[in-house]
């Protein structure tokens, strides 16, 4: 039933940190959960966490190595406090002592989980654990205040029985309750009630019955896109070209292989959509004819005929009540300047504009947009996909309340 519940977590990267409190014992549960739902979990120990629980017992259960050190010469070149933070989508410290919960308030970056908590953009969370007479201590409760002012959130604590034999505030949420508010991160509900059509990954163009016209896109960006749309509460339906990846939780996708076919799926769905993203690659052009038997190699040369395709994104932006237009516009050079002569020709609200190669765009796992639209540009800094997707759908919800919301 938990995951049911936490679907959200499906492919996300928690970074979770355990600091020193007899309630480490049950991060390990955590770990096991956070897993369940989907999500891979690296576990960074602090040092009073250790004298709780072994790094070999979170490295069994994460499936991965555990991070303690903040300045190893080793694991900084493997994976340090800026990559650990670029990593994450979501920092869940678990249980979170008065100690950290005091640090992190002073914004204190002297060992690697307060430095990841100050480097990351993401969202960060922490499960007080405790003796209740610290939780009810003013400093401790200042400290919290200060750390909820910084939009840092807070998993309980839970009232009842104490390690220490007290009873009252202080107890660490259990394991699944936790699993629960971290998937509920991912939830912002800037979409709410709306519906969100997506294209995404690229198109082929039948030459043959075996042979195709066809680019370099993975359908990544679109993926992430979908998945972050639906994360903000939207009901979204993805027509996709054909990728190898799994469809995002709570996202309708329809499957589709040309261009023409992406079009004829597209306008059927249109009209009802309040939003319309064009992530897709799709083929500028198509054989005129495909060949119904596979072509032989006799003659030395060969031409193909092509003819122009269909433009998705503009016959949508075209339609009376259509919904709002966002494309996207992929260059390797003038990217403003072409990325807003798209905008103005095919007469869009928005357009995000990604520069490629150097490994971004195309099949990369990293992307950064500029994102143009009437009220100026707006720059998403170089991120994972499924990061900048959440930035941008952040954006797009923020334009949409604005002119029509
Ligand atoms: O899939 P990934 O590997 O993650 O890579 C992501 C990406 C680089 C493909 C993506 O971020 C991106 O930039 N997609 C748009 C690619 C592009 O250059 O499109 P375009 O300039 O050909 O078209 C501009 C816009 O019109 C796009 O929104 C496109 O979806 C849309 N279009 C184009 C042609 C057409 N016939 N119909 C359309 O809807």
């Amino acid at each position: 039933m938990h995951i049911l519940a936490n679907k959200n977590l499906a492919n996300k990267h928690i970074l979770l940190g355990v600091t020193g409190s007899i309630a480490a014992y049950k991060a390990a549960e955590l770990v096991r959960r956070l897993r369940e739902g989907g999500a891979e979990v690296r576990v960074v120990l602090s040092a009073g966490g250790t004298e709780f629980v072994t790094p070999l017992t979170f490295q069994a259960l994460s499936g991965n190595p555990v991070h303690s050190e903040l300045l190893d010469t080793e694991a900084e070149a493997a994976m340090g406090h800026i990559a650990l933070a670029r990593w994450a989508d979501a920092v869940v410290i678990a249980p979170a002592s008065a100690n950290v919960i005091a640090r992190l308030a002073q914004g204190r970056a002297d060992d690697l989980l307060a430095a990841v908590c100050l480097a990351t953009e993401v969202p960060v969370a922490v499960a007080p654990a405790m003796n209740q007479q610290m939780w009810a201590n003013a400093a401790t409760q200042d400290n919290l205040q200060r750390l909820r002012a910084r939009r840092i959130h807070q998993f309980g604590p839970a009232e009842g029985g104490q390690a220490c034999g007290e009873t009252g505030l202080g107890r660490m949420l259990e394991a699944d309750d936790i699993a629960r508010h971290t998937a509920g991160l991912f939830d912002t509900g800037a979409l709410a009630g709306l519906q969100v059509l997506l294209t995404a990954g690229p198109t082929q163009e039948a030459i043959d019955p075996v042979r195709y016209l066809s680019n370099r896109s993975s359908g990544r960006m679109g993926y992430a896109v979908a998945q972050a749309a639906a994360e903000a509460g939207a009901r979204v339906t993805l027509v996709s070209g054909p990728t190898a990846l799994a469809t995002p939780p709570r996202v309708e996708r329809i499957d589709v292989r040309s261009a023409e076919e992406m079009h004829t799926a597209v306008l059927a769905r249109a009209t009802d959509a309040d939003i319309f993203i064009a992530t897709a690659a799709v083929a500028d052009y198509r054989p005129v004819a495909p060949v119904q038997q596979k072509i032989k190699k006799t003659a030395d040369n060969l031409s193909l005929e092509l003819v122009r395709n269909p433009d998705i994104l503009a016959d949508v932006a075209a339609l009376t009540d259509g919904p709002l237009t966002v494309g996207f516009a992929a260059e390797t050079e003038n990217l403003l300047e072409y990325a807003r002569d798209k905008l103005a020709r095919k007469g869009l609200d928005m357009i995000a504009a990604n520069r490629v190669g150097n490994g971004l765009g195309f099949e990369a796992e990293e992307n950064a947009l500029s994102v143009i639209d009437a009220e100026g540009v707006t720059e998403l800094a170089q991120a994972p996909k499924t990061q900048l997707a959440r930035r941008l759908i952040a954006r797009i919800a923020e334009y949409f309340k604005r002119r029509l919301g």
